[in-house]
């Protein structure tokens, strides 16, 4: 007899998992499409894919044509299904973002505080501006997702995420109850204690990068643009609070990878982008960081369901196996006429999908 735990049979050697959901993608468009959408499509079955395009995404009708031009990118046979979102500005209506929910093709609104990041400066000036949309959001049940950083010049940029939580994130939730809340890609333990804290509308993605690296590896003994994201990369004490979270088994914490290409020239530049590639390997990377923690049993939860059941959708049915054999990540692939150096570029990672 095959019981659910046997199907899901751990040993170190080999990892079988209901196939996961990658909540926070950047796959961005036109080339770019042929090397981002194979990438995910090969472990993830879906993805929330942001919006920062240039122009961003505000409509529906944008959305629902980026999201074909990157089903025109899958594979052959592949299923890979995008979840898109809309990009909240200023002046984004609140007809068109129930319209967008209700068509069934846009999951969420994204919001990023204009200047807090890449191709943000569409972003909210002012929580007041939105907060007719985020109204109509709390009542139809759309969850709004966060770039929860503050973009004051004169706050610290190790300091801007904390900040953001008091003066904007806890106040909204006050203000909105009931509103379905996803801070994305934390990086702090003041984060982790809000999420644990805050109702069950409220939860939070977790990058591998961030699980992974403390701001050492960035800035200790050379300046490596590669390991440049935003939310920048927090001291040693804030990753071990994410791991913590992402290997606990609350639901309230999920996979999203923030997976962020750039051209190696925009990354290694004195004016470098933000954003690491890390889609041609998250899931082995993920299943790294929960073995090294002794936490591959709360792989799947993290990697497969809890995002699902947030964001009230099935959860997959198909599975994966991990397998515990070491490969070697290229040196770089291409993106569209650039180079793209993903992260742990000619290194090896001590997982492998098997095919
Ligand atoms: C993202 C990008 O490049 O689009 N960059 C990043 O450093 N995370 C934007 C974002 O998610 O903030
Ligand atoms: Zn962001
Ligand atoms: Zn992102």
């Amino acid at each position: 007899m095959n019981s659910p735990d046997q199907a899901n049979e751990l040993t170190r050697q080999s990892l079988t998992l209901d196939q996961p959901d990658d909540w926070h993608l950047h796959l961005r468009d036109g080339d770019a499409l042929a090397t981002t959408v194979p990438h995910t499509a090969a472990q993830f079955a879906r993805a929330i894919v942001m919006p920062n395009l240039k122009p961003p995404v505000t409509s529906l009708q944008a959305a629902s044509e980026y999201r074909d031009r990157i089903l025109s990118a899958r594979p052959s046979g592949s299923e890979f299904d995008p979840l898109m979102t809309l990009y909240l500005t200023d002046s984004l209506a609140p007809n068109e973002v129930e319209t967008a929910f209700n068509s069934g093709i846009v999951q969420a609104v994204k919001y990023y505080p204009a200047g807090a990041t890449t191709n943000s400066d569409s972003g909210v000036s002012h929580m007041s501006a939105v907060m007719p949309v985020l109204e109509r959001m709390a009542k139809i049940g759309m969850p709004l997702l966060i770039h929860g950083e503050v973009t004051d010049h004169e706050i610290d940029i190790f300091d801007r995420e904390k900040v953001f939580i008091e003066t904007l994130l806890e106040p909204l939730c006050r203000e909105l109850p009931t509103l379905r809340v996803v801070l994305e890609h934390i990086t702090t333990r003041y984060a982790v204690e809000f999420v644990n804290a805050a109702p069950a509308n409220v939860a939070a993605t977790i990058t591998v990068h961030h699980l992974l690296f403390n701001r050492n590896h960035l800035l200790a003994g050379a300046v490596r643009p590669h390991y440049y994201c935003l939310p920048i990369l927090k001291r040693s004490s804030h990753q071990e609070a994410l791991i913590a979270a992402a290997t606990s088994g609350n639901p309230k914490f999920f996979l999203g990878t923030d997976s962020a290409p750039h051209a190696r020239h925009a990354k290694e530049s004195d004016c470098g982008c933000a954003g690491i590639y890390t889609a041609a390997s998250a899931i082995e990377l993920y299943a790294e960081v929960f073995e090294d923690a002794g936490a591959l049993d709360k792989l799947e939860g993290f990697a497969s369901h809890y995002g699902p059941d947030f964001y009230g959708l099935p959860r997959n049915t198909n599975k994966i196996t991990l397998e515990k054999k070491s490969w070697q990540m290229p040196s770089s692939f291409t993106l569209a006429q650039d180079e793209l150096i993903p992260l742990r570029a000619g290194e090896s990672i001590a997982w492998r999908l098997a095919k």
